[in-house]
Parts: C-alpha cells; sequence; structure tokens
C-alpha cells in the first residue's frame, strides 16, 4: 500500500500585493520583477491569517473533499519555515482548530522542500499502517520574515497554505522518491534568529531574522539539482518524461522553471505554474499547486505526476506519484 491523496484545499491570504506596490517600498519596476521572477502578484496575511489559520481553512476544504472527518485523522504534520511559534508547533495549533482530537501532530522543516519530504515521510507511515489518515500541510506567512528595504528578496516571497488529506491505497500512490541535502551550502539561502548562536551570522544591529540569498548561487544550484534528482529519479523507475502526464515543481520563480523543464525536455503544455499569482510560498506552494489543478480538473485519477523542489539548506528532490 502506498500514500495517495483523498483530498485536496488551500487557502491565500486575502490582501494582493502586485509589483507596483512593491515599486512604493522599493527601487524596483513591475517590469523588472516580472521579467526576471514571472512574479506579478502575492499574497499577504494579515490580521486572523496567521499561519495555523491558514492550514486549517486549507485543511477543512481537504478534509470536505476527502469526506473525513477531522476525529478520523491519526496525524497532522505541518511543513512550514514560518510557524506560527517556535513551540508549541503548528501542526498543534492546526489539531486544536480543527479538532483533531485523535491525532498526533508536529511541525516539519525542510524549508521549500518541505511538503515534499512530508510526502515521502507520510508514504512510509502508511506502509506500516495503510488505513491511517493523514493531513499533509504545507503552510507560510513569509512576509513577516521578509526585509521589505531588501529588494533582493522581497519581491519573491508571498504567503498561503496548502492541505491533502492522505491514506493507504492498493493500486497509485507515491511511486517513488528521490530526496536529498547538503547542509555546507547553507550560507546561501537562510533565515537566522535574534537569539542565533551562529556566530558565522550573528550582527548586533541585526533589524529582524529575516531571509538572506545569493540569487545567482541559488538560481545555479536549484536548476542542476532539482535537473539531477528528477533524472535520478525517471532512471531508477524507468520511467519516462513522456509517461508523467502533469509536472508541479516548487514555485520559486518562472526563469528556474523555464531552464528546469528545457532541461528535462518537458513540454510547456505539461507543466503546472502559478508563481505569478502567489510568488515564492515555500512548503506551501506545492500544495496550493495539486488544489488548484485538482479543483480545475486538470489533475484526474490515474494520471501520473512529478513533483520537484529545492531550498534551503539546500534541500531538494523529486517524487513521482498516480493521482
Ligand atoms: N529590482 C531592480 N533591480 C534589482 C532588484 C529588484 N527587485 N533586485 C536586484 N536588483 C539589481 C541588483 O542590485 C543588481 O544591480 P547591480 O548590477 O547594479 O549590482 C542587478 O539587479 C542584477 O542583480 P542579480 O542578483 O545579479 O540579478 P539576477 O539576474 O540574478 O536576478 C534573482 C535576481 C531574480 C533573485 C535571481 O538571481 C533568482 O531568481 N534567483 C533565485 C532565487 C530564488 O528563487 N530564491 C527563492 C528561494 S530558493 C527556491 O525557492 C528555489
Amino acid at each position: 500500500m502506498r500514500a495517495a491523496v483523498l483530498g485536496t484545499g488551500s487557502c491565500l491570504p486575502e490582501k494582493v500585493l502586485t509589483n507596483t506596490d512593491l515599486e512604493k517600498l522599493v527601487e524596483t519596476s513591475d517590469e523588472w520583477i516580472t521579467t526576471r521572477t514571472g512574479i506579478r502578484t502575492r499574497r499577504i496575511a494579515g490580521p486572523g491569517e496567521e499561519n495555523y489559520k491558514l492550514a486549517s481553512t486549507a485543511a477543512r476544504r481537504a478534509l470536505e473533499m476527502a469526506k473525513v472527518t477531522p476525529e478520523e485523522l491519526d496525524l497532522v504534520v505541518v511543513a512550514t519555515l514560518t510557524p506560527h511559534m517556535m513551540m508549541p508547533s503548528s501542526a498543534c495549533f492546526v489539531q486544536a482548530e480543527i479538532g483533531a482530537v485523535n491525532a498526533f501532530a508536529y511541525d516539519l522543516n525542510a524549508a521549500c522542500s518541505g511538503f515534499l519530504y512530508g510526502l515521502d515521510l507520510v508514504d512510509s507511515y502508511i506502509a506500516r499502517r495503510p488505513d491511517m489518515k493523514i493531513l499533509l500541510i504545507g503552510s507560510e506567512t513569509l512576509s513577516a520574515r521578509v526585509n521589505w528595504e531588501d529588494r533582493n528578496t522581497c519581491i519573491l516571497f508571498g504567503d498561503g497554505a496548502g492541505a491533502c488529506v492522505i491514506t493507504g491505497r492498493e493500486q497509485g500512490g507515491v511511486v517513488a522518491s528521490r530526496l536529498l541535502s547538503d547542509g555546507r551550502l547553507w550560507k546561501l539561502l537562510y533565515m537566522d534568529s535574534p537569539e542565533s548562536r551562529n556566530s558565522a551570522i550573528r550582527q548586533p544591529d541585526r533589524k529582524g531574522c529575516y531571509i538572506q540569498m545569493s540569487g545567482r548561487d541559488v538560481f545555479k544550484y536549484a536548476v542542476r539539482a532539482m535537473e539531477d534528482a528528477v533524472t535520478g529519479l525517471l532512471l531508477e523507475t524507468g520511467t519516462s518524461i513522456d509517461q508523467v502526464d502533469l509536472m508541479i515543481p516548487h514555485q520559486a520563480n518562472i526563469r528556474i522553471l523555464g531552464k528546469l523543464m528545457e532541461r528535462l525536455g518537458v513540454p510547456d503544455e505539461k507543466l503546472y505554474i502559478n508563481v505569478d499569482k502567489y510568488g515564492n510560498t515555500s512548503a506551501a506552494s506545492i500544495p496550493i499547486a495539486l488544489d488548484e489543478a485538482n479543483r480545475q480538473g486538470i489533475l484526474s485519477r490515474g494520471q501520473r505526476i512529478l513533483l520537484c523542489s529545492f531550498g534551503g539548506g539546500f534541500t531538494w528532490g523529486a517524487l513521482l506519484m498516480d493521482w
């Protein structure tokens, strides 16, 4: 038995921040942002749209589609790098919010790869106990961790949540995955905390715990790493790219995706993209895209889908799934 998705849901904050709005905050232009990233708008969480609240709304929508009650859930996992609090986990807040009284709950942090790592993890629980009902969520409020004076980063990120209800299925579900990380490269993309004891990055005048990034290096590594993960996985499973019906990559930016698709030989019509609307929502990007594709009927039962991601750590990977 493998992990298969019974229902999907997502939740995006109300407030839309356009590139034109950003022109008023930093020295930038709609033209620069659009051509370099493909991002046109992103959503920004306001009061009442905390990480766990977005996650809980996405969860309720997924549960409704799956026809599963909160009480039936055995496990709640939230993939996030922007938890509501350091302790308790956002997953515990979600558990309380939706009434998943019989579940155990915890967070997982693998940055932008969190949801992919989560799917792999959930698949191993299902191998042990196929009847488990698991709620896997990717949820981020990155706007609180972005330095709005730094034009290199503030244009890229957005807030949102996506959720999947998962259980064991004889046919279909997760086929295989290939996950990797390289902690030696952490300094190319990181977010510290004010109380950090990491002397390599500690600054007495630090204004906040913001995302720091070497954009060009991240770009280079992201393309190469995702290409390696995908080609390795396809080879290992004897799958050709023609057998993949839909590819849903982590939505970082359009140029990374364009380069990756070109190298893998994936045609545009097999690629799902929504980065133009939401920017980079880190661990939430894949489940939001899954929910949109599912509700629009782009995804249908029996299709073979390919997911891939790359993020801080570095962490990256690819996963094949029969929907
Ligand atoms: N508006 C206008 N100019 C800008 C902006 C901006 N928002 N940001 C940077 N610039 C300027 C720079 O200051 C620089 O000016 P200079 O030449 O006078 O020094 C110039 O534009 C070129 O800067 P680069 O950083 O070299 O620009 P690049 O073409 O590499 O594009 C970008 C920057 C979009 C960040 C690109 O490197 C990128 O996409 N990197 C990947 C980053 C990413 O996706 N991170 C997300 C997390 S990881 C993940 O999810 C995969």
